[in-house]
């Protein structure tokens, strides 16, 4: 496994990113445990979750994701894990039960760190933007939890352009921690939205860039087909893959990758992280896994180079999206 600096920071993780959204959802404990068990072997010391996750199970307020990675956690040496955790959605009932104020993230925070059975987070995210709280109340808050050591680091999630740098001016101009990392939803099948603005923000800035959804839910895998759009998956009702499943220039793109698989022997999935990850303002992206085998087909990716020619290829096919 290969290592790199998280940003502008001296933090060191894998250049594969294990997601957790998976865990308490779309796969048991058991399955959770082997499938980090697995991760952590080959030498990834990275792993995104979120405290709202599994947000789908009904009656669930969420942190089932961040309590089986604590339980998991407590059977790993600490310090060789990167945890990166986020805080925004809604955990509990009433007008605080959610979003980015000061109220929220304090406890918040102290509700995660109990879940993940641990005193410290690596990585503090904030899930995706909150209009409603001004953005220096945000910072001021995260920077306590910095300074009391509860984080190391923060980062955002689901921002635009404008409100990062601005995030990051703010930041600056009151001595603030600032946000060293930024978790967009970036694949060959959805590259406008962090192509045109933030990729040369985060580049301009020494930001570390953990794209979300790299493998775009499943479909940059191989397994979706112009004769299978029905293959065994839990995320065909997402709105990404529905908006692909019909698109012709999806399946065109899709031979595009199959064909370069075969032509170095090697999944589909890891034509498409090896684009990713020969972009230089990438750190690592951020993989889920439903079983031990999706795992297993992923592994692997960071070993393939790709040549400019073959890169030029896939930058045409998947143009647009
Ligand atoms: N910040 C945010 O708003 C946000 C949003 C989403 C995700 N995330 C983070 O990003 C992580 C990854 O997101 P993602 O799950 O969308 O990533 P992804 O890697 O694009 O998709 C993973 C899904 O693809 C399928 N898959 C993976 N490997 C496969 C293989 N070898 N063969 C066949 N199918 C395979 C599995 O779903 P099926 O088997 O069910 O098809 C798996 O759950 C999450 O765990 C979470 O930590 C963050």
């Amino acid at each position: 496994m290969e290592y790199t600096r998280l940003g502008r920071t001296g933090l060191k993780v894998s250049r594969l990113c294990l997601g957790g959204m998976t865990f308490g959802w779309s796969c048991d404990e058991a399955t959770s445990f082997r499938i980090l068990d697995r991760a952590f072997d080959s030498g990834i010391n990275f792993i995104d979750t979120a405290d709202i996750y599994s947000f789908w199970i009904q009656g669930n307020r969420g942190g089932e994701s961040e309590s089986i990675i604590g339980r998991w956690l407590a059977t790993k040496p600490r310090r060789e894990v990167v945890i990166a955790t986020k805080v925004r959605g809604r955990m509990w009932p009433g007008p605080n039960g959610e979003g980015l104020s000061r109220a929220h993230i304090l406890q918040a925070v102290d509700d995660s760190l109990r879940r993940l059975q641990t005193d410290y987070i690596d990585l503090y995210q904030t899930h995706y933007p909150d209009d409603d709280t001004p953005l220096e109340e945000t910072l001021a808050a995260l920077d306590t939890l910095v300074r009391a050591g509860k984080v190391r680091y923060i980062g955002c999630s689901n921002y635009p352009a404008w409100l990062l740098l601005k995030t990051l001016w703010l930041s600056d101009k009151h001595h603030l921690a600032r946000f060293d990392c930024l978790q967009p939803h970036y694949s060959l099948f959805n590259r406008d939205e962090f192509e045109r603005e933030l990729a040369a923000a985060c580049d301009d800035q020494g930001i570390g860039v953990i794209p979300y959804s790299p493998l775009a839910a499943g479909f940059a895998t191989g397994k979706y087909t112009r004769s299978n759009r029905q293959p065994d998956s839990t995320r065909t009702g997402s709105g990404l893959i529905q908006k692909l499943l019909n698109n012709d220039q999806a399946y065109v793109a899709l031979d595009v990758l199959h064909d370069l698989a075969q032509a170095h022997s090697v999944p589909v999935a890891h034509i498409a992280l090896a684009w990713q990850l020969a972009q230089p303002v990438i750190t690592a992206p951020i993989i889920g896994a439903r079983t031990l085998e999706q795992l297993e087909e992923v592994l692997g990716a960071t070993r393939l180079h790709l040549t400019a020619a073959e890169l030029s290829r896939i930058d045409q096919a998947t143009k647009g999206f």
